[in-house]
């Protein structure tokens, strides 16, 4: 099989598959590419849900099996199979939690990757492609970063991200692994586990619960909708002579977290009041932002959604798709929730949930 055949036709393992983005991807394959075979590992923490996939269970070439990528052999009985294509989504992935228990971001986001490198070591694969994050860079105040640009992350997550992005390269390098890392910009898009910026947002405006804005809301992202970053994944499928290379994704979609909330109150018709700035996050990133030209001279592949049409979307989504984010929060969502964020505003002391 040639590389465009491997990729339409070929086998697929997708670690943390269950989450938002890997739930995406699954998605994209499934529908792009109706014979390959796509198998899913994922732990089904809090952020993984069945119900990303539901629609895949019992389909033929689609197989998903709960366990951890930290578990080295449940990773080698799997890997073993034999894979075209390796795609690690697995990762504990919001910051906020990293800062209260960094310790299961090590486990995941830094041994995991460690044990299913040396599954691919052993077994072997087409290309194994970690995912990674524009994070790993730390704050990025002028013009953005290119991947040559040293890795300075400054939080819990991101610096395990780092750790098992500079792992991935290392396995190249020292075992020429055909791996590939990629660091992409901020995902927004539908079945977002509601504790990241736009899915709480959007879900708190549709009950008319405040939306908690850190410190002055200034600090900016640049943000890619998931189906132009799953997009960019197959590009790189596709793309020959790019194993041990970095490529960063991004949008050009520069925002703010206070036009964040511009853009989702007035899409909703819901008042500016319900706006509501809460102590910040400690060393808060203010900006980051990528130069990711690289990836479209290699590959030609472009974000395609405008911002603007992109977080319509996104919105009505969330306003469609009540039964599948309002059991998510509740519970120890709730719990998270009170803790993690301090309203300025004495009238909400207490804790509003959501
Ligand atoms: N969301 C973003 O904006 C963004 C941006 C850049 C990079 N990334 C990276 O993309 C990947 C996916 O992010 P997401 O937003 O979809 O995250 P998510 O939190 O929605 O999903 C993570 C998934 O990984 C699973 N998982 C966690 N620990 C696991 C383990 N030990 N073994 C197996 N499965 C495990 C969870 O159950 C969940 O299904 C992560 O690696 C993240 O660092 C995310």
């Amino acid at each position: 099989m040639d590389r465009q055949q491997r990729v339409a036709a070929g086998r697929y393992l997708v670690t943390g598959g269950a989450g938002f983005i890997g739930s995406n991807f699954v998605r994209h394959i499934r529908r792009t590419f109706p014979e390959a075979q796509v198998t899913v590992l994922d732990k089904l923490t809090y952020a993984g849900n069945p119900a990303n996939l539901a629609e895949f269970e019992g389909t033929p070439g689609y197989r998903f099996v709960r366990g951890d990528i930290a578990d080295r052999d449940l990773v080698a009985e799997i890997v073993a199979g034999g894979f075209d294509w390796i795609l690690n989504f697995a990762a504990e992935t919001h910051v906020d939690r990293s800062i209260g228990d960094p310790g299961e971001f090590v486990i995941t986001d830094v041994y995991g990757v460690h044990v299913l490198l040396e599954a691919v070591r052993a077994h072997g694969v087409g290309r194994f492609v970690q995912i990674s994050t524009d994070e790993v860079y730390g704050e990025i105040l002028g013009d953005p970063v290119d991947e040559r640009a040293p890795l300075m992350p400054r939080n819990p997550y991101a610096a395990s991200k780092a750790g098992g992005d500079r792992l991935a390269y290392a396995y190249h390098t020292t075992y020429d692994l055909p791996v590939v890392i990629t660091r992409c910009a901020n995902n927004y898009g539908p079945y977002q586990y509601p504790e990241k910026l736009i899915s709480l947002f959007a879900t708190n405006a549709l009950d008319d619960e405040r939306l908690p804005v850190y410190g002055s809301g200034k600090n900016r992202r640049d943000w890619i909708h998931v189906q132009d970053h799953v997009e960019a994944l197959v590009a790189l499928l596709l793309a020959d002579g790019v194993d041990g290379e970095v490529f960063n994704i991004g949008a050009g979609n520069e925002k703010d977290v206070l036009a964040i909330a511009g853009h989702i109150l007035a899409a909703l018709e819901k008042p500016e009041t319900l706006i509501a700035h809460v102590v910040d996050r400690p060393g808060h990133d203010r900006r980051y932002a990528v130069d990711f030209s690289k990836l479209t001279a290699r590959t030609g592949w472009q974000p395609r959604m405008p911002f603007a049409e992109g977080i319509l979307e996104t919105v009505r989504w969330y306003q469609e798709h009540g039964p599948w984010w309002r059991p998510l929060k509740s519970g120890e969502f709730l719990e998270f929730y009170r803790r993690n964020y301090k309203f300025l505003d004495a009238a909400a002391e207490g804790g509003e949930g959501s």
